[in-house]
């Protein structure tokens, strides 16, 4: 007999944590493959879509009001099965009883029946509690412990917190500090919109709009999708436009928008994979009539780099690259095949933890950890240097990153800068004259909750003579 369809979407979500539990699946790229093989769409789709993102995101929360009810060790899959219940019961509004018994029902199939009894017990006792009440019951007070309060309030690693106020503290001397981390938290927990790049001399802002877009906040490229699928924009299908945060787009622009005396010929995007801010320079490249070398390390990333450049035109499939390419190599930037100076602009968008871009991989805040964060300020500080290395005298090298964390941002462009005497940093603010509260300089920081973008950060530098 088939299972009622609402059976599907909750074994369609279960089998997407026991996946990201135990074999550190991506959600991202698992739950549409999952959706796809169970026949889900529209209104399922979207429920099995919430009830995995948001039972990952908040599983901070549901964990501690979990370990509080259940003594006993549990059995693979049943601590999924209950953060789905507690997801359902304490932030949907999908009604007590329906939650419960679906849970039960998922355990008692996946699992066997005694744990499915305790399942229905514990659920039981979870529903009698709104979120807020649980909170408040278990977390430390918010006057004796605030990080450790809003850890579990907000469902994040107390050392991603700590990390985060740190930057905020940096970013903003206030009073208000913690306020703002905690308006921080909230908006890592909510899904960010799809915002779209109409790429340069490719695609227009008025083009996506026609197809339903609305324009962006902040860069004139960009274009946000309230709901759908970007896949059904010609444009995007085309190739012409990309799904891209409107923070990337606008550090991006921003490099390709610093001063320059002499020539403006050489644009080099040192990690460049998959290829989303390559895409935007190599089309603003073709405007100025530069040429924009993309390299990465993983010869993966750069097959993703020269597919986001070479996507052919609507029936024009014999056009093999965007205009604007000098091409897309395979290359350590940190012992790069190119000659030393060889570029007017360098685009050093380092591989980092990712704390800025929270909101949008449900699982990253788990996964992460403060080795990460050890081993990646080194890699950022050899990029940086052989960025230097990469650029003219007289030359901008913009150093960019996907998170707010002091260690990889701030502290990596200071070190680098006291280690030679080659090389200034400029005030990136004026590149993003039309964003507010990008902090007090000389470099940007975006932020989720003030700008509604990932929290991008850009630091100028110039080679200067030594
Ligand atoms: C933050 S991602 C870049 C995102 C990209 N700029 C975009 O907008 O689509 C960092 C990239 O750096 C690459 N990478 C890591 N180490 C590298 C190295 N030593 N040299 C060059 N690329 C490297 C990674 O493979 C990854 O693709």
């Amino acid at each position: 007999m088939a299972r009622p369809a609402v059976d599907r979407v909750r074994q369609t979500a279960y089998d997407v944590l026991r996946a990201v539990d135990q074999r550190d699946a991506y959600v991202n790229l698992l739950l549409p493959a999952l959706l796809r093989d169970a026949a889900l769409s529209g209104r399922d789709a979207a429920f099995a879509t919430e009830l995995v993102h948001g039972a990952i995101r908040l599983q901070g929360t549901y964990d501690v009001i979990i370990d509080e009810l259940v003594t006993r060790r549990m059995q693979p899959g049943v601590r999924d099965a209950l953060r789905l219940g507690c997801h359902q019961l304490l932030s949907m509004r999908v009604p007590g009883h329906a939650a419960v018994s679906t849970s039960v029902d998922l355990v008692r199939r996946n699992t066997g029946e005694p744990p499915a009894r305790m399942v229905n017990a514990v659920l039981r006792r979870v529903s009698g509690r709104s979120l807020a009440e649980w909170v408040e019951l278990l977390a430390p007070s918010r006057d004796e412990d605030r990080a450790g309060h809003l850890a579990i309030a907000y469902s994040h690693p107390r050392w991603i917190v700590a990390a985060l106020a740190d930057a905020v503290a940096h970013d903003r001397a206030s009073q208000r500090v913690w306020d703002e981390v905690e308006a921080l938290l909230a908006a890592d927990n909510h899904p960010a919109r799809v915002t779209l790049a109409a790429i340069p001399g490719r695609a227009s802002v008025a083009e996506l709009v026609e197809a339903g877009a609305a324009p962006g906040k902040w860069s004139e490229h960009a274009a946000t999708l309230g709901s759908g699928d970007p896949a059904a924009v010609p444009a995007v299908r085309e190739g012409r436009a990309r799904v891209q945060d409107e923070g990337s787009q606008l550090v991006a622009r921003a490099v390709a928008d610093a001063e320059l005396d002499g020539p403006d010929r050489w644009w080099l995007d040192m990690c460049a994979g998959p290829g989303g801010k390559a895409a935007l320079l190599a089309g603003l490249a073709d405007r100025r009539g530069a040429r924009l070398l993309a390299a990465d390390r993983q010869g993966s990333r750069a097959r993703l780099v020269k597919g986001a450049l070479s996507e052919a035109p609507a029936g024009r499939a014999e056009i093999a690259h965007q205009t604007g390419v000098a091409g897309v190599v395979v290359a350590d930037g940190t012992t790069p095949p190119w000659a030393s100076a060889a570029f007017d602009r360098v685009l050093v968008d380092a591989p980092c933890s990712g704390l800025g871009a929270l909101r949008r991989r449900p699982e990253a805040r788990w996964r992460r950890t403060p080795e990460d964060v050890t081993a990646l300020v080194r890699l950022q500080r050899a990029l940086l240097h052989a960025a230097l290395d990469s650029c003219r005298e007289g030359g901008v090298v913009g150093y960019v990153t996907c998170t707010p964390h002091v260690s990889e941002t701030r502290e990596v462009v200071d070190g680098v800068l006291e280690a030679r005497s080659d090389a200034l940093e400029e005030d990136a603010r004026p590149l993003l004259s039309l964003v507010p509260d990008t902090g007090h300089g000389p470099h940007v920081q975006l932020w989720p909750h003030r700008h509604g973008t990932d929290a991008m950060f850009l630091a100028l530098l110039r080679r200067t003579g030594r």
